[in-house]
């Protein structure tokens, strides 16, 4: 089979490039290793930038997203002994705000798309392996059951997540990786409740940090921290209700409602950066190149800047034979990720506590947090940052 662009990755990078190309007339197909059912079962973010809710618009893709997103004009952080301060992401970033709308829905939303506009999915790709890379006319080879199959092509994108094949088969003397693990993780937990605020609350606590978010109404998202030595088993969900209630300001405890969990996975943290983005034919795109903690809410929103980077290049290709973008891609989406990463590392940072931390670091961490909201440019700075910096 040939193709213009082989997307490796159904995850939503690799959804949203192949469907903002196909409706270019540009001819593209997804492999995906998993099913539509196991990539759907990914509770993962929660709050999307502008900029990514209008390239679900331009991918025609964004009706459900307006209908039942909500709009966040600002969040909560509790800190100092359970003190609750609000950062107003309108007044403080000249009338932006974010939209709040699972990550789960929008892939759903891509998926159906794709089946209504007759772009090619493949599910359940084994042994997925980009080849000639470097050479005019890439290809890429797969098995499903037991059947190989090879898709020519003019472009491989390699949007297949942080434990995918395309990073690593790029050669190592050609990646610089750079890495910050974190040491510890986060437990999240969806539940059918109502949300414990309408708006989102991130908590410093000296038990550790926690998040209160939501999906909607009537879903509520919430995590704690939580040392890396447990597994998710470990955690019954009356101990993980019970360590979020003592984390949280007391009249905030109190209106809490629990309920059964329908979801419980921890994320590991972990900031990583690979460079460059680009090798030979093949473009890295998403978790594939790049993983930022969940603080800053930035990694789905930073897959979407190198997105929109990739898919304005490959469209000068092909409408132009403008090859300025595609040679620029890897410099432009890093100089974003970047600031991602530092805005992610940052919040991090601020809000948890850090076992090895020594009193004065301790100390230092409070009087950021009591800077940060005696300063109306310090507020600017993360207002700028939650909503998303421009592409
Ligand atoms: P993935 O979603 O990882 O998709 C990659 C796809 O490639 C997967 O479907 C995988 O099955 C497939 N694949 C892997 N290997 C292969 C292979 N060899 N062959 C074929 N297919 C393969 N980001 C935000 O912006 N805002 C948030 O609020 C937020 N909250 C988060 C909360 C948590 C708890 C976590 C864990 C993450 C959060 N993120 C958030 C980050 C966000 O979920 C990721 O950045 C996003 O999923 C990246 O999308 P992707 O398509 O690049 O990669
Ligand atoms: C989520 O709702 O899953 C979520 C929200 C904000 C974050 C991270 C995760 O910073």
């Amino acid at each position: 089979m040939k193709v213009q662009v082989c997307i490796i990755g159904g995850g939503p990078s690799g959804l949203l490039l192949s469907q903002l190309l196909h409706l270019q007339g540009i001819n593209t197909i997804v492999l995906e290793r998993h099913t539509r059912d196991h990539v759907l079962g990914r509770i993962r973010a929660g709050v999307l930038e502008h900029g990514f809710a209008t390239l679900m618009r331009e991918a025609q893709c964004g009706e459900r997203m307006d209908r039942e997103g909500e709009i966040h004009h600002g969040f909560l952080i509790a800190h100092d002994g359970g003190r609750l301060d609000r950062v107003d992401l309108r007044k403080h970033s000249g009338g932006n705000s974010v939209m709040v709308y699972g990550q789960t829905e929008l892939t759903r939303d891509l998926y159906e798309g794709r089946e209504r506009s007759g772009a090619k999915t493949v599910f359940e790709a084994e042994d997925v392996a980009p080849r000639d890379l470097t050479s005019d006319r890439p290809y890429v080879t797969y098995r499903q059951k037991d059947e190989p199959f090879r898709i020519d092509c003019e472009f491989v994108v390699g949007a297949d997540g942080f434990h995918g094949v395309s990073r690593r088969s790029i050669p190592k003397s050609e990646l610089r990786e750079y890495e910050r693990v974190y040491p510890f993780g986060w437990l999240g937990v969806l539940s059918r409740t109502q949300p414990v605020s309408p708006e989102l609350i991130y908590v410093s606590h000296e038990r550790g940090f926690a998040l209160c978010s939501l999906r909607s109404k009537v879903l509520s998202r919430y995590y704690i921290q939580v040392p890396l030595a447990y597994r998710v088993d470990d955690w019954s969900d009356e101990a993980f209700w019970e360590e979020l209630v003592r984390r949280l300001p007391e009249d905030v405890a109190a209106r809490l409602i629990t309920g059964p969990s329908i979801e419980k996975s921890i994320a590991p943290l972990r900031s990583f950066v690979a460079e460059p983005m680009r090798h030979g034919r093949l473009f890295l795109a998403g978790d594939a190149a790049h993983i930022v903690p969940p603080t800053g809410a930035k990694g789905l929103n930073t897959a979407g800047s190198d997105i929109y980077y990739l898919y304005h290049a490959i469209l000068a290709h092909y409408r132009r034979g403008d090859d300025a973008g595609l040679e620029d891609y890897s410099r432009r989406a890093l100089a974003r990720v970047w600031k991602a990463q530092r805005f992610s590392w940052w919040m991090t940072t601020m809000l948890h506590r850090f076992p090895a931390n020594s009193p004065y670091e301790d100390r230092l961490q409070a009087t950021e947090l009591a800077y940060l909201f005696s300063s109306e440019t310090a507020l600017g700075s993360l207002a700028a940052n939650y909503v998303g910096l421009p592409f």
